[in-house]
């Protein structure tokens, strides 16, 4: 009997939430907050344990049981990843999924295959939003959305209805990052439905989405040249824009100016309307005392993290790794502190 094991992180975004779901660019980086699940064919559904009809699963794993034909699997799944906190837990438990089910049917690990069934499993579950998470859960690293990039650096493609977006990689310089989550759970999809209904009625929104693309674009040139002062900047300014498209909340802004005195900048990431927000920085402690006198709950960022890998052994035997020196593999400079 044969069981595969796959591991994915989460992600938070630097910039670019909401706007990338219109096709503008968005900056991501994986971190070292994973889920992990253990599957194996078995005679009935099965998650922890415990029988659960096909119906009965999240629709994530409903949707990639069925493209995989329904066989029952018995799951095994652990996450450290905050639910409904921005930090992308759903992608991470599509892409571990997706990467377990294609080891399942004997196929090597394929970081596009696995980032495309992901997000059509997300787009099921979801019925909206971008391959943003998906695609920074499967490859690892930083990686970028429609941005221009170098050509080794494009990983895939992936379209959906009248939208395409190119994803891919990109190296980031040494930089430390403190998230504080509000601890208020906010789903994506209202917020994301809220922001498109404010867009399509107001062409002032509209503008406020074209100018969160720019400051993506911008911050990437910072990135590049190391330039953290500016880099901090633009997610401080962003974080004024996101709030006027309506997705930050008391709690949000709260935290956001806590971490502002000890950071280069600071801003919701993810959806927002709760969840977490992010500070860049290079005195941690300071900003995670900040996050925990004013009510969240600080977390000390590692990035350079692996995207999904993926094993799988005959039960009783030594797990074989698949997905090693991949992208992502290697650590991003001197990212952990
Ligand atoms: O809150 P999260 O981790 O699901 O991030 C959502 C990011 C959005 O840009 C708001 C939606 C999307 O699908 O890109």
């Amino acid at each position: 009997m044969i069981e595969a094991t796959a591991s994915a992180p989460s992600k938070f975004v630097i910039l670019g939430e909401h706007a990338v779901v219109y096709g503008e660019p968005s900056l991501t980086l994986a971190i070292d907050l994973r889920f992990r699940v253990r599957l194996r064919y078995s005679d009935a559904f099965r998650v922890n344990g415990q029988t659960a009809s096909n119906r009965n699963t999240s629709p994530h794993m409903r949707y990639l049981y069925d493209l995989h034909g329904g066989k029952p699997v018995s799951a095994y799944v652990e996450s450290d990843i905050p639910s409904g906190s921005g930090l992308g837990s759903s992608a991470a438990l599509s892409v571990a999924f997706a990467a377990a089910l294609q080891a399942l049917e004997g196929q090597p690990l394929d970081r596009a295959a696995v980032a495309k069934d992901a997000y059509e499993a997300e787009y099921y579950a979801q019925g909206r939003g971008s391959p943003m998470d998906t695609s920074t859960s499967a490859a690892g690293g930083g990686v970028a959305l429609n941005m221009p990039h170098r050509k080794e650096d494009l990983l895939w493609t992936i379209s959906k209805e009248d939208r395409t977006w190119e994803v891919s990689r990109f190296d980031t310089p040494p930089m430390t990052f403190v998230l504080g989550n509000t601890g208020i759970r906010a789903a994506t999809g209202p917020l994301v439905d809220k922001v498109r209904r404010y867009r399509e009625s107001n062409s002032f929104a509209a503008g406020i989405v074209d100018e969160i693309g720019d400051v993506t674009r911008d911050g990437l040139r910072a990135l590049r040249a190391g330039d953290l002062d500016e880099l901090g900047a633009l997610m401080t300014y962003d974080h004024k824009l996101l709030s006027i498209l309506g997705v930050s909340c008391p709690e949000l802004n709260s935290l956001v100016d806590a971490a502002l005195p000890y950071s280069y900048g600071a801003k919701l990431t993810g959806s927002g309307g709760g969840g977490c927000m992010v500070a860049l920085t290079d005195r941690p402690q300071q900003v995670a005392k900040a996050i925990l006198a004013h009510g969240g709950t600080p977390y000390i960022v590692h990035t350079g993290v692996p995207g999904v890998t993926v094993s799988t052994r005959e039960a009783g035997q030594k797990q074989r790794h698949r997905g090693r020196g991949h992208h992502g593999e290697k650590k991003n400079a001197d990212n952990r502190r």
